[in-house]
């Protein structure tokens, strides 16, 4: 009983949130780097290239590509058995379309992934996070179908690059994200859509839903030809899970909360069944969406499947059908409600354990695949006391609270999860806000939102707590 012996224990990260060096070694500007730093409530801005003057924190990151092989020493002191993070697609195609890649971006991530051979952590690789080459995004994003070719060419050349050193690849992050259309960043980082005030709401979904069906034809062709490449990869897609749960009984608001989680289940339907299900074609029909095909599409979709699922999990919403009485921004949900039962974190977001282990069950049951969390953790204000030390032992509760309930999908409901990686196991950029000091880490980074501070690394008490999760493999928590 209890976690399988084999069982992935890590970190995740992702290459922008934490490489910094933007413009070095011929890496070209990815959609990140023209992304302003924001707030809670605060959106980031997309400028229109990088202003002289404005503050792009993506560009500084935490400087793991100066540091990575201190960093990862960090990581293997904890005992990590993996390692995620991903290829930024600009450094190995600085602009997304050149007929040959940059041999210096390759070289990077080939020490990279060494590195975490070396130090017993198997690499986790995320082939598009958020990630995508400006260039390609001022070309429609994956609105363009040449941006497909684009994509799948860079899948393959890293596949093919590496693949004695990886064997977990993930495609989209948080691919659902875009659901919520009409908060320009969804779109943006996950398709590279650049918002176009004159778009009307239609326009915008139309895009939307044209870039998601260029994504899943790229998706399953990164199937096809990485098991060509190495039969024994395991491909994987990645989801935002986000349970919605009705706010009441109200049979009006339980139907609201299913067609609502349409939003998040029709990806893993398409990635698990090879198909789009009918909801989706009514959907689309009803609402005036048409989906330019090429002939084999449909084809193409049915032979890639993936292997297994991956999930971030970070809250649950409700939603009520008499109304929201919250800003969506963050969800884009009609009817958003708090829910009086759990709390939230100073960014809005519910935190709820037991919604973890309901998630895995619903995705298992419904997919039968293999389940992976590459991404849970809780973002924090945090300052070092007199001696620099931080005693996060809300975030130590926030991730005893979930491994908790992971370890009951496993051991109580029979889920078959292959791993549990703390999403920014070390303080890293925030995505929905830019900042620094949404802290998720077990390391600690002094820098600010501005870039000043030392950047010095220090051990939070989380990092001692996890290293003992990892050691008794779950069974001390
Ligand atoms: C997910 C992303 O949305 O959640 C990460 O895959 C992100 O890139 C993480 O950092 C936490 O979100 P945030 O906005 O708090 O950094």
């Amino acid at each position: 009983m209890g976690f399988p012996d084999n069982f992935l224990w890590g970190g995740a990260v992702a290459a922008h949130q934490l490489e910094g060096a933007w413009n070095e070694d011929g890496r070209g500007p990815s959609i990140c780097d023209v992304l302003t730093g924001g707030a809670a409530g605060v959106a980031r801005k997309i400028t229109d290239g990088v202003v002289e003057g404005l503050n792009y924190p993506n560009h500084r990151g935490i400087d793991y590509y100066h540091t990575f092989r201190e960093d990862d020493m960090l990581f293997q002191e904890m005992g990590f058995k993996c390692f995620r993070t991903s290829i930024s697609w600009s450094r190995v195609f600085p602009n997304g379309d050149e007929e040959e890649p940059n041999e210096a971006g390759l070289k990077f991530y080939e020490e990279l992934f060494k590195d975490y051979r070396a130090k017993g952590m198997e690499p986790v690789v995320t082939l598009s996070h958020f990630e995508m080459p400006l260039h390609l995004a001022k070309l429609g994003g994956f609105t363009n179908r040449k941006v497909v070719d684009c994509f799948v060419k860079f899948a393959t050349t890293v596949m093919e690059r590496y693949k004695d050193l990886v064997t977990y690849w993930l495609t989209f992050n948080e691919v659902d994200n875009q659901m919520n259309m009409h908060t320009p960043i969804f779109p943006y980082t996950n398709s590279g859509i650049i918002p176009n005030p004159d778009d009307d709401p239609h326009t915008v979904e139309q895009k939307v839903w044209q870039a998601i069906h260029n994504e899943f034809v790229a998706a399953a062709l990164t199937v096809k030809q990485g098991r060509e490449i190495n039969p024994d990869f395991r491909i994987g897609c990645m989801l935002s899970f986000v349970p919605i749960y009705p706010e009441t009984c109200r049979p009006d608001d339980v139907m609201l909360a299913q067609t609502e989680m349409r939003n998040r289940y029709l990806f893993g339907d398409v990635y698990v069944h090879g198909e789009y299900p009918r909801y989706l074609w009514k959907r689309w029909e009803r609402e005036g969406i048409d989906i330019h095909m090429e002939p084999g599409d449909l084809d193409v979709i049915k032979e890639g499947i993936v292997d297994f699922i991956s999930l971030s999990y970070y809250m649950s919403v409700a939603v009520s059908s008499q109304g929201s009485k919250l800003d969506a921004m963050e969800h884009g949900l009609d009817g958003l409600v708090p829910n009086p039962y759990i709390k939230a974190t100073d960014w809005g977001w519910q935190i709820d354990p037991v919604g973890l282990r309901y998630s895995l069950c619903e995705m298992y049951e419904r997919w039968n695949k293999p389940l992976f969390i590459v991404e849970n953790g809780v973002g924090m204000y945090e300052t070092p006391d007199a001696d620099g030390y931080i005693a996060d032992d809300s975030r130590i509760e926030y991730l005893k609270s979930h491994i908790e309930e992971v370890r009951k999908a496993i051991d109580l409901d029979g889920v078959p999860v292959m791993g549990y990686t703390v999403w920014g196991c070390i303080d890293v950029v925030s995505f929905t806000t830019g900042e620094m000091k949404k802290r998720y880490g077990l390391i600690y980074v002094d820098g600010d939102d501005e870039g000043h501070g030392s950047y010095k690394r220090s051990r939070k008490k989380s990092f001692y707590w996890y290293k003992k999760v990892i050691e008794t493999n779950g069974e001390e928590l």
